[in-house]
């Protein structure tokens, strides 16, 4: 299997794996980040939207009320596990504009110029960014915009959660996994530097117009969010497809261990507001001439 294919197939099984706990989780969190995104958007009733890696539909499902009865939203996503989610908050009697199919991001069976608007929030694959923003650009009529949202830099020292949390993983993740958890964590290492560089809005930005949009702007948004306890901070670390994959290759004894070692070293940083998650956000917003 090309190096590409085997990527899109351990992405579509890690979030056929992780779904349910996603769904809630994620999902309650990443809502005011999906509203923004969606303000920026500018949905007009009528519109034909397209939200690329929907998941369980969020982003979709806050643009479906914009585009009313006369307009039309296509989720699409390559987890199945994640879309039967989606389906179920959607159902067609409810959101008759409304519609998810799986498809693969880098290559849409969707013809040219056929929509007016594609949003994605974390839901563009960027272990291979350059063919989905021209698959992106083919879709669009002229005059159509691009939106969506991927992950920027956090104030530094802010994350104390997170570095306590990655030192103790350190501590206890398999230093050899094997199966598809192993293929995973090798393909998300060999995409560590394109994620990386991604943070920086220029080489983003950069990356937009050279796919083709006439025009692109960046905005950065600080979004610190707050978990309520050290519980919550674990069960929403075992909702990402990354943390999960490691966690579950662990044998009962040590995942005990490990997840009451986490419980201890978070308890510090339990403040009044709960636990800081340092979230920055890199929106983008990209206009076909
Ligand atoms: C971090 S989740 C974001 C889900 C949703 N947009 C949200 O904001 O809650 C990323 C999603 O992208 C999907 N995805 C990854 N690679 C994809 C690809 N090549 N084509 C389509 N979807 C993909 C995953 O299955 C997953 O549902």
């Amino acid at each position: 299997m090309k190096k590409e294919e085997e990527i899109v197939r351990l992405h579509q099984e890690a979030y056929d794996r992780v779904a349910p706990y996603f769904e809630e989780n994620v999902v309650p969190l990443f809502r005011p980040l999906a509203e923004r995104l969606i303000e920026l958007a500018r949905i007009q009733p009528g519109e034909q939207v397209l939200d690329i890696g929907t998941g369980t539909g969020l982003a979709a499902l806050l643009a479906a009320p914009m585009v009313g009865k006369t307009g039309y939203v296509l989720g699409i996503d390559v987890s199945e596990g994640m879309l039967a989610i989606a389906r179920r908050k959607a159902p067609h009697q409810h959101f008759p504009s409304v519609e998810f199919r799986q498809m693969d991001a880098r290559a849409l069976d969707l013809p040219s110029g056929s929509f007016d608007m594609v949003v994605s929030s974390f839901g563009l694959p960027f272990s291979h960014p350059a063919p989905v923003l021209e698959e992106v650009h083919r879709l669009l009529r002229n005059g159509g915009r691009l939106v969506f949202q991927e992950w920027g830099t956090p104030q530094e020292g802010d994350d104390q959660a997170g570095e306590a949390f990655r030192r103790v993983l350190e501590k206890y993740r398999l230093q050899k996994l094997t199966g598809w958890a192993g293929r995973f964590r090798r393909a998300r290492e060999a995409s560590w530097d394109i994620w990386e560089s991604l943070e920086e809005s220029d080489a983003i930005a950069k990356m937009v117009k050279e796919a083709g949009f006439s025009r692109v702007e960046v905005f950065e948004e600080q979004h610190p969010t707050f978990l309520p306890s050290a519980e919550a901070y674990w069960n929403l670390q075992n909702s990402w497809a990354s943390i999960r994959s490691e966690v579950e290759a662990l044998s009962e004894r040590r995942r005990k261990a490990f997840k009451q070692e986490v419980l201890r070293a978070l308890a510090p940083l339990v403040s009044k507001k709960g636990i800081l998650l340092p979230w920055a956000v890199i929106r983008v917003r990209g206009f076909k001439a």
